[in-house]
């Protein structure tokens, strides 16, 4: 068997406790460090996890502890300039979370820094054990030819849609359906990542060959039945030729292929907790073991694709028109938003 992942874990605010546990209660990684700017929130961490080794500066965290792994868990607004500041200081592989930037030219920033080296995304959904069973169904061809999939969130595109398109898109990828190509969509009133401005609710239908994605992200969501959490409120549908799968963040999962039934059941925050690990564990395969980091499902690529499609349908609610999806938005979609 290959060694441990070392993981440096930089950032120790609410989204880290669950990387942290996830790494502590797994048997293929390493936590080598903390490293966080506050203080209080580094001894609070380090002395609820039991670990001694605590950076402020991150720089010296990875010169002194030579990580395989920097897993970034800061907010969105400094995703860019931390991530170089990590590769400027030697960092050899890195995890961001979601949503991976506010705007589009941050986006090719970030693709450009992953070319030489694994930047994954914490979209880790997709490694929660229904979806994994669900990705083994479609590679089976299970639903027959995909003609469209339902995805939709009860919160904004950017807090929400990395998650919920990067399962629509993998569905959509492992039935052989091309890339988004075209969006065609609408967007109602303003929410903010600290000063940036985000669409409140996004309505889009998205075109991929013959088949159709609709996505909604927000009130016009449709709503999971018994769920009463907005964050909660999460679906996704994948409808074929011989039936279809619909899948809840937290009230189950359901199948109906070839006249047959079949379900399951989802909850948060147990599947997420077995979905960082398996995140974490796929890292250590790729990173220390010998499977191909460029093909990581997500991978900078992957995700700057999913968030270029986001950002399309800012293009499309502005122009008011149809657009083809293009990796070269211009930063003004982003405030245009405002005023569409
Ligand atoms: N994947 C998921 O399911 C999920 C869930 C929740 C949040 N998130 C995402 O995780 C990210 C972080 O969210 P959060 O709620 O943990 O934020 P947070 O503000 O609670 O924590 C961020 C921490 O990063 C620290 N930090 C900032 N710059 C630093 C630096 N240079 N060196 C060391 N530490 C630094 C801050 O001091 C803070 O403690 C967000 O992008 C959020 O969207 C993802």
């Amino acid at each position: 068997m290959s060694r441990k992942l070392r993981i440096l874990q930089v950032g120790c605010g609410g989204r880290a406790q669950s990387h942290i546990a996830a790494m502590l209660a797994s048997d293929v990684v390493e936590l080598v460090a903390l490293c966080e700017l506050d203080p209080a929130r580094l001894a609070a961490t380090g002395d609820k996890f039991a670990i001694a080794t605590r950076y402020t500066d991150m720089a010296t965290a990875i010169a002194q502890t030579k990580p395989d792994l920097v897993d970034i868990v800061t907010p969105p607004h400094i995703r860019l300039s931390i991530v170089q500041a990590a590769i400027d200081a030697g960092a050899p592989a890195i995890l961001i979370e979601k949503p991976i930037a506010l705007s589009p030219s941050e986006c090719r920033a970030l693709t450009a820094l992953g070319e030489n080296r694994l930047i994954a995304v914490n979209t880790q959904y997709q490694w929660m054990p229904h979806w994994q069973q669900i990705w083994d169904m479609l590679r089976a061809g299970a639903l027959g030819q995909v003609r469209a999939i339902r995805a939709s969130t009860g919160v904004n595109i950017l807090e929400q849609g990395p998650h919920i398109l990067d399962l629509a898109l993998t569905a959509a990828a492992l039935s052989d359906l091309p890339d988004p190509q075209w969006v065609m969509a609408n967007c109602d009133g303003v929410e903010y990542f600290a000063t940036t401005p985000v669409p409140a609710d996004t309505s889009a239908v998205i075109g991929m060959g013959y088949a159709r994605l609709w996505f909604n992200a927000g009130a016009s969501a449709p709503l999971v039945p018994d769920e009463s959490v907005i964050w909660y409120q999460q679906q996704v549908e994948i409808i074929g030729a011989r039936g279809r799968i619909w899948v809840s963040l937290n009230q189950g999962w359901t199948a109906w292929i070839d006249g047959v039934f079949s379900q399951g059941a989802t909850g948060w925050p147990h599947d997420d907790e077995l979905a960082q690990g398996a995140l974490f564990a796929h890292l250590q395969r790729v990173l220390v073991g010998n499977e191909n980091w460029q093909m990581f499902p997500t991978r900078i690529q992957v995700a700057a694709r999913n968030q270029g499609v986001m950002f399309a349908c800012y293009a499309s609610a502005i122009s008011g028109k149809r657009v083809e999806i293009q990796p070269d938005w211009d930063d003004a979609i982003v405030p245009g938003i405002v005023r569409a």
